[in-house]
This record gives C-alpha cells, sequence and structure tokens, in this order.
C-alpha cells in the first residue's frame, strides 16, 4: 500500500511530542516510515559522529553497513551536498554502496537540526525507480517538524 503523508505525518507528531532525543526519535521515525509503505525495503539514519562520518543509527530490514564516510555512496552524497538524493537505478550511480543486493533505488534526506547536519534518513527499496518527488519533499516536512528545533 502506498503511504498516506497526512496520516504518517499526525502520527509521527503524537508519538514524538515533547520528545527530544535524537535517538528516540530517529527509532520512532524509522519504525513508522518503513512500516507505512510497502516499498520501503530498509528505512534508517545514517548519524554524524564525527566530522565527515555517517554512522548507522536506528533502523528496520536488514543490517545496515556500519559506518560511511562523508565521500561515499549516496548516503555521503547527501550528508556532503546537505542536500536529497533521489536515486531510481543505484546500478546506474556509479558510487553507490550496496548493502544489500536487492535493493534497486534509494532515497537519501539529510536531517537537519539547530545546530547543523545530524545525519540522514536513507530508505530502500527493492523495486526500481519507486520514489518520487512528493516522496522527498512530503518527508523532508517531517524530518523539519521533529528535528529542526532541536
Ligand atoms: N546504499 C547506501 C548505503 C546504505 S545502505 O544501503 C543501508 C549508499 O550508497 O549510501
Amino acid at each position: 500500500m502506498p503511504v498516506n503523508y497526512d496520516t504518517l505525518a499526525a502520527t509521527i507528531a503524537a508519538l514524538t511530542h515533547g520528545e527530544t532525543d535524537e535517538v528516540a526519535l530517529m527509532a520512532t521515525l524509522a519504525c513508522e516510515i518503513h512500516h507505512a509503505d510497502d516499498r520501503f525495503d530498509w528505512t534508517g539514519f545514517y548519524r554524524v559522529t564525527s566530522p565527515g562520518v555517517l554512522k548507522i543509527g536506528p533502523y528496520q530490514g536488514g543490517h545496515g553497513c556500519l559506518v560511511i564516510p562523508f565521500s561515499r555512496g549516496v548516503c555521503g552524497a547527501a550528508a556532503r551536498e546537505g542536500r536529497t538524493q533521489l536515486v531510481p537505478d543505484v546500478e546506474a550511480f556509479s558510487d553507490h554502496i550496496a548493502c544489500s543486493s536487492s535493493t534497486r533505488s534509494e532515497l537519501v534526506i539529510p536531517v537537519f537540526a539547530r545546530r547543523g547536519l545530524i545525519g540522514v534518513l536513507d530508505i530502500d527499496s527493492n523495486q526500481p525507480d519507486a520514489f518520487t518527488a512528493e516522496d522527498a519533499t512530503r518527508l523532508e516536512t517531517i524530518l523539519a517538524a521533529v528535528f529542526a528545533d532541536l
């Protein structure tokens, strides 16, 4: 079933109200987003844990790579550029890091708090060209509502 973003945003707002712990928030979002849409086969966060380094955070799905430098992969590009990366075909993205061989397309959105970039949200799909511009903008809005004022 395709996600209903109005319902998802309302559920996340209710569940996270008053919470300020980044890991608690990321865990809740990974769970809610992952189970909202059958296209999402891996959903999780990589956190900026030292300059130029992303480390695995809360996620749903099979195991993810533990460490991704800003210089590598789709997640690294999102962190480095501070911009959402929508990759319709991971095999055409030369620097894609294949944590799972079943992944066909990927959406990675940078996560900003007051102090700046705190991580990225990575969603992988086993379907080719699974993500739309609407997925990107609706998820960017949800992330801003949860993290921007932390
Ligand atoms: N494919 C990502 C790596 C993260 S995993 O797929 C969970 C990338 O190229 O950044």
